[in-house]
């Protein structure tokens, strides 16, 4: 099938729900994705965060196949020693409790607002449901990571949302001060807000939030589901900001492709969770915590989160020096391969002339250009990134 013939047929037969670009990827090694045509691509996306240790990782592809021979899926009636030892590793690298699986990154989140609930109902707290989320928040696509995400372009035509979800302003430690009332169980927070374009919290704000949340007996959920497994130059964002959550949820670059979400509870919130509470069929399946385990072995060798921190700090002072030289770029942001430049200008555009110069980026949040390159990434190959940026930049943006 030619790349042309796959774009007519995804158009003939599948929903119009994604906006995607005429190319089409047949193969993927390392840092690099290859289209039907032959020509390679420098894949700064990563499947948005996902590949995490880039395309084909041998010791992934290993893991898969052996799984794969040996047994692809059993019930969560009985017990799987890979989705056991996958447990034990999530726990010993995160908050020391208990997990739960699903399969992406929405299903986590869904799974963490019930938990929350249910935590709350058992220690008697009647109505006390609420969950106070951030303006500008994405914790997915089903009606409850929906109802948490705080963007009305996003609730538009599927309302009503699930109720008790309050939203309060980014950064206003007064606003969620008030907001956490006796009412509320949870707050739910991005480390960093990837959709919305890699925003930032204020300095401080984090453990400030962490700490009302701790005097109002309130469970911090983090949702580090773009910022988690290494991402930021550190297993969680959270550690790189000091805080310690209490519920985690994980998805996208867990098993490097394949569809995995965790929840990471303190055991005393996961208690919340007994038999015919949750659950889910293929949740934990043995071939994706084969593929996590993989993943879990490379990113916990001595040294991985201090190159992942040193890689973005490359890529972001190069992003810098490209900036210091144009007036369209307003500001370079991020933490470790977690990076986003505000234009003054729409990014789409961008991201489709990077396309066409072998370089794959996203646009978010309409002026912001999207850099979540694999973690394993090299620095040639960071350096070769910022070529093709600085050459596909519109003249016009360019300083006199
Ligand atoms: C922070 C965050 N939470 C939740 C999700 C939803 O994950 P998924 O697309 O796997 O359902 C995303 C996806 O972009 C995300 O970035």
């Amino acid at each position: 099938m030619t790349g042309a013939e796959a774009i007519a047929m995804t158009e003939r037969y599948q929903m119009g729900n994604y906006s995607r670009f005429p190319v089409t990827f047949v193969r993927g090694e390392g840092s690099w994705l290859y289209d039907d045509l032959g020509k390679a691509h420098l894949d700064f996306l990563g499947g948005i965060a996902v590949a995490v240790l880039g395309h084909a990782h041998p010791a992934v592809t290993r893991a898969i196949a052996e799984q794969a021979g040996r047994l692809v899926h059993v019930s969560n009636l009985f017990h799987v020693p890979v989705q056991a030892r996958l447990g034990e590793r999530l726990s010993a690298a995160t908050t020391g409790g208990k997990v739960f699986f699903c399969n992406s990154g929405t299903e986590a989140n869904e799974a963490a607002i019930k938990l929350v609930r249910r935590w709350a109902f058992d220690r008697g707290g009647e109505g006390r449901h609420g969950i106070v989320v951030l303006e500008g928040s994405f914790h997915g696509r089903t009606y409850g990571g929906l109802s948490a995400t705080a963007q009305p372009k996003f609730h538009l035509g599927f309302e009503p949302m699930l109720p008790g979800f309050t939203t309060v302003p980014l950064g206003e430690l007064d606003a969620l001060e008030a907001a956490l009332t006796d009412r509320v169980c949870a707050f739910f927070v991005e480390t960093i807000q990837g959709e919305s374009g890699v925003r930032m919290h204020p300095p401080g704000y984090l453990k400030e939030a962490e700490a009302l949340c701790r005097k109002k007996g309130i469970l911090l959920v983090a949702d580090e589901i773009q910022t988690g497994m290494g991402r930021t130059g550190a297993f969680l964002s959270s550690g790189r900001f000091g805080i310690a959550p209490d519920v985690v949820t994980l998805a996208k670059g867990i098993a490097n492709g394949l569809p995995l979400g965790a929840v990471v509870a303190r055991d005393e919130v996961a208690a919340a969770f007994v038999p015919g509470t949750h659950g889910s069929t293929f949740g934990g399946n043995p071939v994706c915590c084969a593929a996590a385990l993989a993943v879990m072995d490379v990113l916990c060798a001595p040294g991985f989160h201090e190159d992942v921190a040193r890689k973005g700090e490359r890529l972001q002072g190069g992003l810098r020096e490209i900036a210091a030289r144009r007036t369209d770029i307003r500001n370079v942001r991020g933490l470790g391969l977690m990076v986003g430049v505000e234009m003054t200008c729409e990014t789409k555009p961008v991201a489709a002339r990077c396309l066409d110069a072998g370089l794959v980026v996203n646009a978010a949040a309409g002026n912001v250009l999207r850099f979540l390159p694999p973690l394993t990434v090299t620095d040639g190959e960071i350096d070769r990134a910022l070529e093709i940026l600085s050459a596909v930049l519109p003249a016009e943006g360019r300083k006199s």
